[in-house]
């Protein structure tokens, strides 16, 4: 049957498009029914009307606490009927309540190697405490900020000449690749958890390590 992806943002929305992008071009069995943004202005919501899927706008700044946004939000969810949640740089975070209503199909992208990093402004920590790689995580989404059992991570390189818009340009481009791939999993119903932990059923890889850039890694095939 076919599986009905929401999809939140706050901004761009390039993980959105890619993940949209992927869902036609690979035939997924499923279809992004909606794109939910908590900001009128997010640019992704463009993108998503010319492509002729749902929009809705759940303004935080309309609601006097999180609580209430949080609820609204989720009735506006429900009526979607969403199989998977997606959160793809939506920059609220959300309550426990809300949580708990979609845990299980409720899926994150956050930009570094967690449980490093939580929280905002992860490149440039990663650059002031010297890392030598960094990269992004999809992950399952708990009450706990940025944490959630791990679904699929990449690995870039720092570069000596690094600033945070250089680190994190060559971040996104790999969460380009492993978002959509986790979510084709978690439609295809090839994601399991299995003592708090992701497993891929075929036993896929799980990490994907930017080509050429990594000693050892040359022949690796990445994502399968
Ligand atoms: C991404 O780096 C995501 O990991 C982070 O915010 C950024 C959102 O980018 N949470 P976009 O809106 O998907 O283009």
């Amino acid at each position: 049957m076919t599986q009905r992806i929401a999809i939140l943002i706050s901004g761009r929305g390039s993980n959105m498009e890619a993940i949209v992008r992927a869902c036609a071009a690979e035939r997924w069995p499923a279809q992004v029914v909606a794109v939910v943004a908590n900001r009128p202005d997010a640019g992704g919501l463009d993108f998503a009307a010319e492509h002729g899927i749902a929009t809705a706008v759940v303004d935080h700044k309309a609601h006097p606490h999180r609580e209430a946004f949080d609820a609204t939000l989720a009735d506006v969810l429900d009526g979607f009927a969403p199989d998977v949640v997606v959160l793809a740089g939506f920059m609220r975070i959300l309550g426990a309540a809300f949580v708990r209503r979609f845990e299980g199909r409720l899926l994150n992208i956050h930009p570094s190697l967690l449980p490093a990093f939580p929280g905002l402004h992860t490149h440039r920590r990663a650059l002031e405490a010297g890392c030598k790689a960094a990269g992004a995580t999809v992950h399952f989404v708990t009450p706990e900020l940025d944490h959630g059992p791990i679904v699929m991570q990449s690995v870039v390189p720092v570069r000596a000449d690094d600033d945070e818009h250089t680190l994190a340009a060559r971040v996104l481009a790999t969460e380009h690749l492993i978002y959509p791939r986790s979510v084709r999993w978690y439609v295809e119903g090839r994601l399991r958890l299995v003592g708090g932990r992701v497993e891929q059923a075929q036993g896929a890889s799980q990490l994907l390590l930017e080509r050429g850039t990594v000693p050892g890694a040359a022949g690796d095939e990445g994502p399968t």
